[in-house]
């Protein structure tokens, strides 16, 4: 069958998770010509980002071992992509969905969750994720039988998402031999995921592994680790270099990729291309694979691209 014709006949809409374009990002070909990059483009799965892979994983995960169960309601802290996607898998397949939010998280997330038919409670704002991890925590001790907490954190579908779907993709996709995997880290799934399989492949593959560089910072979906709950779902031997991305250097690429090659890529994507650029100055000659989690029209009224304010996360 045609690939339109896969897409279309009878899917229902998570069907069309997964399998994403890999595209070849040209920002830095004209300085390193001999080494090409190439990025995941997650903005294309059904729910705008990367997380529909973890979310659908892990709702499928309690079905199949039984813990989630018709009636009851699914529940998560989540910094935003990850509630975007419990809410639209659950409204696909009828569950309720009650997400735990910082107050700051951007608009447009807060408006898409509700579109889906989600409740959101908020949590200090100032506490960050941590508040958002601890708040929900409270809340399923309080009433164990009324929710499925798929606890993104800490759950190993997350990271099996990508190591079956995300990684498996890459190797069909990159049009020559990958040296190096660069991806972001915010509960580590893409990143431990994805690089425990493409090192099983190829254990020359280099991973470098992008957070914050500070624990204040405007990256939207990324964690500094040393100052973070660390997920338990975290493997640090997969990590060849661990690298803290700047905010402000990572917006600028973030516009740049925006102007010049058409890639209207969010936050975290701009420190991915940072980290990028950082390891381009070593580098003669190789294959360069990034993630792309989600698109800049989702961060408009932040500032990313002009106009808003810009959020700082903790
Ligand atoms: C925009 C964005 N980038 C990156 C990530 C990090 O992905 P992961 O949680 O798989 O580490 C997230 C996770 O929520 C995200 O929302």
């Amino acid at each position: 069958m045609s690939e339109v014709a896969q897409r279309t006949v009878g899917s229902g809409i998570v069907k069309l998770i997964g399998n994403t374009p890999l595209l070849r990002v040209r920002l830095f070909e004209h300085e390193h010509p001999n080494v090409e990059v190439y990025a995941k483009a997650e903005w294309f799965n059904p729910g705008g980002s990367v997380k529909d892979r973890a979310a659908l994983s892990m709702i499928e995960d309690g079905e199949r071992s039984g813990v989630l169960r018709r009636g009851r309601t699914i529940i998560d802290s989540t910094s935003g992509n990850t509630g975007i996607a419990y809410a639209m898998v659950g409204a696909a397949k009828g569950y309720r969905v009650k997400l735990v939010m910082p107050g700051n998280v951007s608009a447009e997330r807060k408006a898409l969750v509700t579109a889906y038919g989600a409740e959101i409670i908020y949590s200090d704002a100032l506490e960050g994720s941590d508040g958002a991890i601890r708040l929900v925590r409270d809340l399923v001790a309080a009433d164990p039988d009324l929710y499925f907490y798929p606890d993104q954190y800490s759950n190993p579908a997350n990271a099996r998402a990508h190591y079956e779907g995300t990684a498996v993709e890459i190797m069909a996709q990159a049009p020559g031999r990958i040296t190096h995997f660069v991806a972001g880290l915010g509960t580590t799934g893409t990143f431990t995921g994805t690089a425990r399989r493409l090192k099983e492949h190829d254990p020359a593959i280099r991973a470098i592994a992008v957070q914050p560089e500070e624990s204040f910072h405007g990256l939207e979906g990324l964690k500094h680790l040393p100052t973070s709950i660390v997920p338990r779902i975290w493997d640090p031997g997969l990590a060849d270099e661990i690298w803290g991305s700047p905010t402000e250097p990572a917006y600028d690429l973030a516009r740049e990729a925006a102007r010049t090659e058409g890639l209207l890529v969010g936050h975290s994507s701009g420190a991915a291309l940072w980290a990028v650029q950082r390891l381009l100055q070593t580098l003669r000659q190789g294959l360069i694979v990034t993630v792309f989690p989600d698109s800049g029209d989702r961060y408009l009224s932040t500032g990313l691209y002009g106009g808003g304010h810009l959020p700082r996360h903790g």
